[in-house]
């Protein structure tokens, strides 16, 4: 891009106060792990810090390793210490937090230790004068269900003196069938109001922000659809590896880890229908209705439109890593994606022969989530001193980190005596802009949860669906040969097949015409 052009508020403005949340003793599963420790612990010392958390509110951690509260606290201050969601440590806060912190060891598996926790619970809500209870999963999916029926079992998912709320981590289940049986398990014990699962991305401000960029301005609607725009790229890039969580990614891979969740949800908000409202009934109905106008893609059309890779040693920031396969836990032959590139269609009036490309990929050259909305060419020749194939096709980036913003590419003329065009862009940056980036994703997601507004978790037909579009990939991919792993370097931009699907079969140095991904690097 040659120019930009940079965007400023036209009115005042300054960051609201955030809304506090309702008393409640939160119940975290899966305590030691490391999302408490770098995710939800920080959110919650933020909230205490902002202000937002009600005074009545206390954490229990429920692990099956064996220490003391005074040992969770410190393990917590540790990570909390070092997260980059932590907004600002400092010792005074954080001792005046953690005293909100206990922990409760015991074994899951075990119908007592349930009866254990009903009467600490007891115990913790007569002392602090609160009757909520709210839940939260970050377990292995497969540790979900037990855990249900164990709250079930002690009569923790009902709650005559006030609510009672459920958390479920992502991944929501493994497949379509285990997801379906993760929801029958919860719908019987709790109703489907209280049930939050998470998928953080859609607690992400610039996530959020599609729904206000379409439907918050009346210029951009008119031209959102198959008449306009030729194919949408939406990208989750990372440069980290599987950093120490070889035991989950080596059951999970990318197109599960990523794809069938996250990336799902910024193509659903990128192409639902504007909702009735924004609440969680309407909103949820419009994304259900995108995902189910997806079909479910054959064997054959598998082969065609997707691309697996793993990655192999390579150079990342001037820094050699190692290969997946010499990364400690991973087997020395694995076959586990750590890249998945899809084409989608969405068969509805609006979108109908327009192609979404998804690509996530591990160790790639740079960190980068974003959607790419590419309009079509103009129909006519018009400036015969700028050949057609140099105009360049308008393109809207929906940048969700980082560098949260968003841009618009378009032409404009440039100076001097012959009309010849210059692509330029048009740029707006949350943090240049406001001077902040928003609340982190689980912040504004643990606060919800506590006011008991559903409407950025996923329903329990949104995740069945999303596993439909996924689930018949992964039944594909068992079937056909795996590729030869490793096919790409670390901090090379991903395998060369995820080039040709995006390419439309056109040869990339054919001017003009090439359709293909940003480059990361
Ligand atoms: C998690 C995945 O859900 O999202 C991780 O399990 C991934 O593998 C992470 O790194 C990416 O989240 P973010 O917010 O850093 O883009």
């Amino acid at each position: 891009m040659s120019a930009v052009i940079d965007i400023s508020p036209l009115d005042q403005f300054s960051l609201e106060p955030l809304p506090t949340g309702d008393s409640c003793l939160l119940v975290i599963f899966g305590a030691s792990g490391d999302l408490t420790s770098r995710k939800l612990i920080p959110s919650l010392y933020n909230m205490a810090c902002v202000g937002c958390m009600n005074p009545v509110f206390e954490v229990l951690g429920v692990g099956r390793t064996k220490m003391t509260s005074d040992d969770f606290r410190a393990k917590m201050r540790e990570g909390a210490a070092k997260s980059s969601d932590t907004s600002d440590f400092n010792e005074q806060h954080w001792n005046d937090f953690a005293k909100r912190l206990h922990y409760l060891d015991g074994d899951i598996e075990d119908a007592k230790f349930f009866a254990s926790l009903r009467d600490r619970l007891g115990e913790m809500g007569q002392a602090a004068k609160t009757p909520n209870h709210l839940f939260y999963l970050a377990t292995p999916a497969s540790a979900d269900a037990g855990i249900i029926e164990g709250l079930a079992g002690a009569g923790l998912n009902h709650n005559d003196q006030g609510w009672s709320r459920i958390i479920v981590e992502k991944p929501f289940g493994h497949d379509l069938k285990s997801a379906q049986e993760l929801n029958a398990v919860l719908h019987k014990a709790f109703d489907e109001k209280a049930i939050f699962r998470i998928d953080h991305y859609l607690g992400k401000e610039t996530v959020q922000n599609i729904l206000v960029f379409r439907f918050g301005n009346s210029i951009f609607e008119p031209v959102w659809n198959r008449n306009y725009i030729d194919y949408v790229e939406i990208t989750g890039a990372e440069t980290v590896g599987v950093e120490g969580r070889a035991g989950f990614y080596e059951e999970t891979g990318a197109l599960r880890d990523m794809v069938a969740n996250h990336m799902l949800q910024l193509l659903a908000l990128t192409a639902m229908e504007p909702p009735i409202a924004f609440e969680a009934e309407a909103v949820r109905e419009a994304k259900v209705q995108v995902f189910k106008s997806i079909r479910p893609m054959t064997v054959e059309e598998v082969a065609k439109r997707t691309v697996r890779g793993q990655y192999g040693p390579g150079e990342i920031g001037g820094k050699r890593v190692p290969g997946y396969r010499q990364e400690p836990g991973v087997k020395p032959d694995s076959n586990i994606e750590t890249y998945a590139a899809v084409e989608l269609y969405v068969n509805n009036w609006r979108w109908s022969g327009v192609p979404f490309f998804i690509r996530t990929g591990k160790r790639l050259p740079k960190q980068s989530s974003e959607v790419r909305v590419h309009f079509k060419r103009t129909p006519q020749a018009l400036f015969s001193t700028t050949p057609q194939d140099q105009l360049s096709p308008n393109v809207v980036t929906l940048r969700i980190q980082p560098d949260d913003g968003i841009s618009i590419a378009f032409d404009a003329k440039r100076p001097g005596s012959q009309m010849r065009a210059l692509p330029v862009e048009a740029n707006f940056s949350y943090e240049t802009v406001f001077g902040s980036k928003g609340p982190p994703a689980y912040e504004t997601l643990l606060l919800d949860s506590m006011r008991g507004d559903a409407t950025l978790f996923t329903r329990h037909d949104e995740v069945e669906a999303e596993w439909g579009i996924i689930t018949p990939i992964e039944e594909a991919w068992a079937k056909l040969a795996p590729p030869k792993f490793p096919n790409y370097a670390a901090g090379s931009e991903g395998p060369a097949e995820a080039e040709a699907l995006i390419s439309f079969g056109q040869p990339a140095d054919k001017a003009g015409d090439h359709r293909g991904w940003r480059r990361l690097a």
